[in-house]
Parts: structure tokens; sequence; C-alpha cells
């Protein structure tokens, strides 16, 4: 299959574009879209030749569920059978569209694949003009995981999704570089006991949260009631390069020996190392960690340094999981 990377306008797709996407699901195959966090691996949520093919192209174990992308909350009552009680309704109007994903009670309406017979479902509204897009003029709301294969850093833009895809799929709209370039935070809220679990950190962390709940329980704690909350993608090993991660708490004493190695930092002095990539704060550090894991795999890189974040705790969290030998 020839992939080509088509180029989204300013103000979003031209229907032309649209026909084609919606036509390449028909065909049962996924369509790659930008979103804030990272580029997803699209198909409606009703679509099961496309879905069953998400998994395929991925290679990806089928008892890891698919996050679905909706428009409207509205769309909410479609995919779940759960009441939103006020509190989060008024969390997700404050955030939405945005990095944050819900787990909810999923409806009849949903198929099996797509939370991997859990009854449980997670929905998104990513912060994308082109998924807005396609889910009006498919009018279904969309499936979609990272567009990466299994195992491999996330892709935050359109050419690191074609490293992975070329071949597997028609199109990849390219929307840029993804702003925040770290996954959407996951969450269990239970408005009636007034908590919340993380189940997988991103940009809205705990102190986001914790303005709406008053209770935070662990992700590993037996107060998870159900273990089917649990994410199943966070067991699997990602986010990782080839390339071996450290993460430095003080690079001014770090010894680089071999000289392509990549020093990753938010401290602007000069190290005087070839391969060091600055970064004014540790949101950009994130915005760029997977483009960086990427670039030095195709450099056959052997070692990336990372100062260690202080506050960008889902930045931590990657680099922990990169870091991880197994
Ligand atoms: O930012 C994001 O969340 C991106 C963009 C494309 O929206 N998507 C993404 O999808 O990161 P993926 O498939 O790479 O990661 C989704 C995570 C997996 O760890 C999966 O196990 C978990 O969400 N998940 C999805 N549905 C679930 C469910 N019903 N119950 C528990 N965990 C679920
Ligand atoms: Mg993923």
């Amino acid at each position: 299959m020839n992939t080509i990377i088509l180029k989204s306008e300013v103000g979003g797709l031209k229907s032309k574009l649209l026909e084609l996407i919606k036509n390449s699901y028909l065909d049962g195959i996924p369509v790659v879209l930008p979103t804030e966090t990272v580029y997803g691996l699209s198909a409606p949520y009703n679509n099961l030749e496309a879905i069953d093919n998400i998994f395929k192209i991925k290679n990806r174990p089928a008892d890891n569920p698919l996050i679905v992308h909706i428009a409207h909350i509205e769309q909410i009552k479609l995919l779940s059978s759960e009441q939103i009680g006020p509190k989060t309704m008024s969390l997700l109007k404050s955030v939405w569209p945005g990095p944050l994903t819900l787990l909810l009670k999923k409806s009849e309406h949903v198929p099996s694949i797509v939370t991997a017979n859990s009854e449980y479902v997670a929905i998104r509204m990513p912060n994308s003009t082109e998924f807005g897009q396609v889910i009006e003029f498919c009018g279904a709301p969309l499936v979609a995981p990272s567009a990466n294969l299994s195992g491999k850093p996330s892709p935050t833009n359109a050419n690191d999704a074609f490293e992975d895809l070329n071949g597997k799929v028609r199109y990849i709209i390219d929307g840029g570089q993804a702003q925040i370039g770290l996954e959407s935070t996951i969450v269990r809220i239970e408005e009636e006991l007034d908590s919340f679990t993380v189940l997988r950190p991103g940009k809205i962390d705990e102190t986001v949260l914790a303005q709406y709940f008053a209770n935070v329980q662990s992700n590993s704690s037996v107060s998870v009631k159900d273990s089917m909350l649990l994410c199943p993608g966070v067991k699997y090993k990602h986010y990782s390069p080839i390339a071996r991660v450290w993460i430095i708490d003080d690079l001014d004493h770090l010894k680089v020996e071999n000289t392509s190695d990549f020093i990753i930092t938010c401290n602007s002095v000069d190290l005087g190392y070839a391969n060091i990539y600055h970064f004014e704060n540790e949101d950009e550090l994130a915005k760029n960690l997977f483009r960086l894991f990427r670039l030095a795999d195709r450099e056959n890189v052997k070692n990336i340094f990372v100062q260690k974040p202080k506050n960008n705790l889902a930045l931590l969290n990657r680099l922990q999981k990169a870091a991880e030998i197994i």
C-alpha cells in the first residue's frame, strides 16, 4: 500500500480530504490523525474491520483496549451507561477538549473489541480540529491508539508516524508537531466517594483533579475495587528507544564518553557536548522527548542522558518507563 502524508490546513481538513478518510475507513483501513498529545491511528468506534486492522497494523495485544474519542460531551451518552455527576461534569467542561481520558462503565453500543471485553470504556475529547471534523463527517466517535508499532515511542509528528506505518495505511494527516508530546492522563472518578484514581499520568495531574475531588486513590492500592479498572496498557513496555535511557540528577558531574550520545536538558549551561538538546522548560522537553528518542535510534545512539524533571510528573513517569531494563 502506498502511504501518503497529507497536510492539514490552518482551518482544518477540506471536504475532499474528509471524503478520502471516510472511504479509507469504509475499506477497513485506519487513518493517522494528529492530536495535541500524540498522533493516533483512528477508525470509527463501530467499524469492526478497521478496528481489527488497528490491532494487526500495530501488532497490539488483543487485551489492550482502545480509547474512544468524541467531539461533543453529549456523545458520552452513546458510549457509557453511567450518569456523570456534577463535579465530573465541571471538570470535563474545564479541561475538554484536552489531554484527559475518563474511564466509565460502557454502554451496549461499544463493541467488545474496543474495550478488550472490559465493562469499562475510556473516553477522551482531544483538542484536535482534525479529530473533531472527522467525527462530525463520519457521524461516529473514533477509536485511536497512539500511531506507533507496539513497544515503540508514540509519534508526535507525521514523519515519525510514517517511520512506523509506511505501507500499512493510506493516509497520515500532518498537523505539525504535537503540542504536548506525551499521552493523555487516564483517570477513573467515583464521584459518590469524592475520589479519583490516576491510571496513567499525563498533563492533567493530581493537583488539577484534587481541585474537584477530595480523595486520591493510589493506582496500586486495594481501594481500586475492580481490577478491570487497571489500565492493561501500562503493563507493556512502552516509550522506549533502543538506546539506553539514563535519568540524571546532576548533569554537571556527568561523564559522557561516547560523543554520539544524546544529552537532553532544561539547563542552559553549555556543557560542551556535541549532541546536547536544551529546552526552555520541562514542558518543552516533554514535547520533544519521543521525537528525540526516535532520532537517537535512527542515528544508532547508545545512550540518552535526560535531566531528571522536578515538576512534570508525566515526563518523569515516561522516563522511568523508558529507563527500565527488562
Ligand atoms: O493521548 C492519548 O491518550 C493518545 C491519543 C491518540 O488520544 N492515545 C493513546 O492510546 O495513548 P494508547 O492506546 O496508546 O493508550 C491507551 C491506554 C492503554 O494503556 C490502554 O490499556 C488504556 O489506555 N485503556 C484504553 N481503554 C481502556 C479501558 N477500557 N480500561 C482500562 N484501560 C484502558
Ligand atoms: Mg500507545
